[in-house]
């Protein structure tokens, strides 16, 4: 979500007149847009800021979460901060420049009526894969998350607006479009929910895949489990983060669902797709957290197969609930514990991978390999995959889905050969 949304400053800032440096040393204005989801990010930030002192002629933004949640603090420990800017303001950045010429330092974290998405300008991107903010904000309040208290609560952009973005899109080039939200199944700014959205967008010629994430187990409607049998341009990938697999853990983080219920979205969406790539999230060593309990999301591991998963170590967020809990797990439990989960998601993560070898896919390629004449880019199951290519290709694959033979599975990626369609054709029969 900050990559979007440090696109779309970008392109607010494009219209001012400003252009894109890759150098902090050439740059007038840094943006540092922060994510504070855990204690880690906001102490690269302060790093960060460090390094950036070296440029004293720069205005110095802090965008993001961190700023929302820190607010003044982050003036008064970073004297080279000029602006500090919430999530939910960031579209207010060209007037604020405007309104202080000089490093007159500035707070804006209001949650304003007027959203950022009216605010910007169409979205100038020529990528063959974009994200698309759909949904913002959480009213979930799981006990260790600072989302809601950053990002707000749930906020749902009509579907007019989002099909409007998404031919855009299309229109520079975009063959893929993710769609983003903190709670993206939530989605009610049409009729039919996420689902519904999914459908209109299905119906745009030259948009040949569609995704979304980040989902809730508890807005995981039928609707939308159906349409991953009905809409071929939803690819078979579906990230549902469960975080434990413990229902008295599930409790304590507030989740409002059950092993159960999690399972049971399984089980409905591998009778539509059989093929879909489950992906999650899971916290280790919440407050609370037994051995017998993290016993058991290694059982509900092994029970789902997933076929990638982000796994972490419980960060304690100030003004979230779990961070006053009185059963904190030591550091060396949730690093032990940790080490062994991520053992085993690797497994299956290996194994679902191998499962491709030998069989075709589609991948769009939309980035330089690791090894020099490969493309690389996403299969329908979202998979990292590396193509060979010949050096008189290169150019005109980039930004092309391409049919592949898979080659080699590892843990993160796979490798692939190109095919020629003809070359699967069935032979003609003779008359
Ligand atoms: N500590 C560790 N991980 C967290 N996440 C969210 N908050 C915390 C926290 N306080 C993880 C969850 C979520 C993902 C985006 O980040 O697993 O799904
Ligand atoms: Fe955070 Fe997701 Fe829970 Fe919302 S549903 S509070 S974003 S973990």
């Amino acid at each position: 979500m900050n990559v979007y949304d440090s696109q779309r400053m970008l392109d607010s800032l494009s219209a001012e007149g400003f252009e894109q440096q890759n150098e902090p040393e050439n740059a007038d204005l840094i943006i540092l847009n922060t994510c504070h989801i855990r204690e880690k990010a906001s102490e690269k930030m302060y790093s960060e800021l460090g390094r950036l002192r070296a440029n004293r002629r720069a205005k110095v933004v802090v965008a993001g979460c961190v700023a929302q949640a820190e607010g003044r603090e982050i003036l008064e420990r970073a004297k080279n901060v000029d602006f500090v800017l919430g999530p939910q303001a960031l579209h207010r950045l060209p007037k604020l420049l405007k309104a202080s010429p000089d490093h007159n330092r500035a707070i804006d974290t209001d949650f304003p009526v007027e959203t950022k998405f009216e605010n910007w300008p169409s979205p100038v991107s020529h990528k063959a894969s974009s994200f698309l903010t759909i949904q913002e904000g959480c009213d979930k309040f799981c006990s260790f998350c600072v989302v809601p208290y950053t990002r707000g609560s749930e906020y749902s952009r009509p579907a007019s607006a989002v099909i409007k973005e998404a031919r855009t899109l299309v229109e520079g080039g975009t063959k893929e479009i993710t769609l983003l939200g903190q709670n993206v199944n939530a989605y009610n700014g049409c009729s039919g929910g996420l689902g519904g959205l999914i459908k209109a967008l299905d119906e745009i010629d030259g948009l040949d895949r569609i995704r979304f994430t980040t989902s809730h187990p508890r807005d995981m409607s039928d609707a939308l489990i159906n349409a991953f049998g009905e809409v071929d341009s939803l690819m078979p990938y579906l990230h549902l983060p469960v975080q434990s697999g413990s229902d008295r853990v599930l409790e304590r983080m507030n989740r409002r669902h059950d092993v159960e219920h999690y399972e049971k979205i399984i089980s409905k969406i591998r009778v539509i797709r059989p093929d879909i790539a489950i992906s999650s999230d899971f916290i280790v060593g919440h407050p609370g957290e037994t051995e017998a309990d993290f016993i058991e999301t290694l059982n509900l591991a092994n029970r789902v197969g997933f076929a990638q998963a982000y796994s972490f170590k419980y960060s304690a967020r100030p003004g979230t609930p779990a961070t006053d809990d009185q059963d904190q797990v030591s550091e060396q439990s949730k690093t032990e514990r940790i080490a062994r989960l991520q053992v085993l998601l690797g497994q299956h993560q290996k194994s679902f991978n191998e499962k491709f070898v030998g069989s075709l896919s589609k991948i769009l390629l939309d980035r330089t390999g690791r090894l020099s004449g490969q493309l690389a880019g996403r299969s329908p199951h979202n998979q990292s995959v590396h193509v060979g290519v010949s050096p008189k290709e290169f150019f005109s694959l980039l930004g092309k889905i391409v049919l592949v033979r898979i080659t080699k599975a590892n843990q993160n990626s796979l490798t692939a050969e190109l095919v020629r369609e003809e070359e699967v054709k069935p032979p003609e029969v003779p008359v």
